[in-house]
């Protein structure tokens, strides 16, 4: 026992970046690049990657830590983090056994078809973004309540608890933070009638407490009442006012009605390892498998990182994945997608039958959609893993930064824009430029198709990767390449999530890419064999685990953002 001790305190102290914390009754470390044997949380914000490992640290277990994870997000990290979102989660239990739970947002019961469109038919303005009819109905608190009823260990009031108390008492903004709340001022005071707690008399700066005592109210009756203190009672008619307000069409039977769904893991081997992800309402799982499995016969990593070769089979295979994902992806309650028949081996390698090596094949030209500004996206990923074997892999989103910035008075917290992910009218870009059509049309208690990723990676049977991305439809795309710089290029998982990252999503043609990740010579003979590349801000923000040989975990936060491990 003392050995092990001092094994502990070894590692801790050997790990990089980062600092002690001793508030607990046991020490963990934090930071980007960290290594420990009992548990590990990686999310976007410190405030709850610290609060999921207090959870671990009073005996919870990895959903425990989730749950309490999402919970505070949605205080800490407004962006994405929510109660008003939905989501998708990967669970992997110490026995082996996987489970996928889809939390993410439906159509309210009288949506329409064209209810985004005008008089001549097209897009109208932006009704599926910034208003009240952006917003499906949320998932996230029928997901959590669900998954903690069935899997977690500590009493649900004791891991919704830490994020009550840092709405009440408050938590001080990163720099970065304080500026993207700044950033939407104006939005937060347009777009609501009372002035929310994200909007103060001087514009925030970083160190400034945010306080949420109307959110800390909510989450006090999500903790009394579970799953009902969201979805019936006082927050059920506050959301229902607010919708009021704002000719808003969520209703008390949308509220009632809502259900989080168990489905069947998507499963697939890459080289030798398996893999778990997400099937429909998420085209990402799908497109991940695919392109795993087009490039999988490939030696990529001789071929050597970001090389020419490699960029060039990476960027066809995403050019066929997201055609497909636009003609066969949707909601499977509503749709047929046949998942199967995407993702088996004979139909990929015939998928690549017209890869030229030599040049790029150009994409059917369809609508040109705008490109679009990488700040204006936020998701956010978290990864969760307990010295059990149990390891939690959630992908949970408003849509865009702040989701539809409406914030249910009295309620204080934010409503989702995701009803955006619905193909609004056959072959329009979405704001991820994403097109689609029948399969994706906006149908009454239909759910929007997602391209959230969260997976769970095994070798030999056991954990090996636990990660996922916010990042739109570069999401996918991200995690994928995450999954073969470790697998293929033998990085660490730090330098595997904070390496430079590129994505061609078959419309627009091009290959969006972050500056620096591709040298300028290789650049220039892919543009000879005719790709066009476009440089973009950044691509993903990662939060991946990473069992090692020995069995510690080691943490990969990503450099994008202010995302933190904690592990102990
Ligand atoms: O479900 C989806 O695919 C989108 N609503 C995700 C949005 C997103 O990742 C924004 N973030 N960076």
């Amino acid at each position: 026992m003392k050995h092990a001790v001092k094994i502990l305190i070894l590692v801790i102290l050997i790990s990089a970046c980062r600092q002690m914390h001793s508030d607990s009754k046991i020490p963990f470390a934090e930071g980007r690049e960290i290594v420990t044997e009992n548990g590990m949380v990686v999310s976007a914000h410190p405030e709850a990657s610290r609060i999921g490992i207090s959870v671990l640290q009073k005996g919870g277990n990895a959903v425990d830590a989730a749950v309490a994870v999402q919970f505070a997000l949605a205080v800490c990290y407004p962006e994405a983090g929510n109660i008003g979102g939905g989501g998708f989660m990967v669970l992997r239990q110490s026995d082996g056994s996987k489970h996928v739970l889809d939390f993410r947002e439906k159509a309210p019961l009288a949506a329409k078809r064209d209810m985004y469109l005008d008089e001549d038919g097209n897009p109208s303005g932006n009704l599926s973004t910034d208003t009240h009819l952006a917003s499906g109905v949320p998932g996230t608190v029928d997901g959590v309540t669900r998954i903690h009823s069935l899997y977690g260990r500590l009493d649900f009031r004791d891991v919704i608890q830490p994020a009550i108390t840092l709405a009440e008492k408050g938590f001080p903004l990163p720099e970065d933070q304080a500026a993207s709340l700044n950033r939407n001022r104006e939005n937060f005071i347009s777009r609501n009638r009372a002035r929310p707690a994200f909007v103060k008399d001087s514009l925030w700066k970083g160190g400034d407490i945010l306080r949420q005592p109307e959110l800390a109210k909510t989450l006090k009756r999500i903790r009394k009442y579970g799953r009902d203190g969201f979805y019936s009672g006082l927050t059920a008619q506050l959301i229902v006012n607010e919708m009021q307000r704002g000719n808003g069409i969520i209703t008390v039977q949308d509220l009632e009605n809502y259900s989080s769904v168990f489905r069947e893991p998507l499963q697939a081997g890459y080289r030798n390892y398996s893999l778990s992800t997400v099937p429909p309402p998420s085209g990402g799982g799908i497109i991940l498998v695919q392109l795993l499995g087009m490039i999988e016969s490939s030696p990529v990593g001789e071929w050597g990182f970001h090389s020419a070769k490699a960029v060039h089979l990476v960027a066809e295979a995403e050019r066929r994945a997201f055609a497909d994902r636009a003609r066969y992806s949707g909601d499977p309650d509503f749709v047929r997608v046949p998942v199967r028949e995407l993702t088996g081996r004979e139909y990929l390698k015939s998928r690549m039958s017209d890869f030229n090596e030599k040049r790029a094949t150009p994409s059917a030209d369809i609508s040109a959609g705008d490109p679009l500004p990488a700040e204006n996206e936020q998701t956010t990923h978290y990864s969760v893993a307990d010295h059990h074997g149990n390891a939690v892999a959630v992908t949970t989103t408003l849509n865009n930064t702040f989701g539809s910035s409406i914030v249910v008075e009295g309620a204080g917290f934010l409503l989702n824009n995701e009803m955006d992910d619905f193909s609004i009218k056959p072959g329009a870009p979405n704001m991820y430029g994403l097109t689609g059509g029948d399969a994706n049309a906006v149908e009454p208690g239909k759910r929007m198709l997602s391209s959230m990723t969260p997976v769970i990676v095994e070798k030999e049977g056991k954990l090996f990767l636990v990660a996922g991305s916010p990042g739109g439809s570069t999401i996918p795309t991200t995690v994928f390449q995450v999954i073969i710089n470790v697998v293929d290029y033998n990085m660490k998982i730090t330098e595997a999530v904070d390496a430079g990252r590129f994505h061609h999503q078959w419309l627009p043609d091009q290959i969006s890419i972050e500056a620096n990740t591709i040298d300028s010579l290789t650049l220039k003979k892919l543009e000879k064999m005719g790709h066009e590349f476009r440089t973009r801000s950044s691509i993903g923000s990662v939060n991946a685990i990473q069992i090692l040989p020995d069995g510690r975990m080691a943490g990969g936060p990503d450099k994008r953002g202010f995302n933190t491990a904690c592990g102990y």
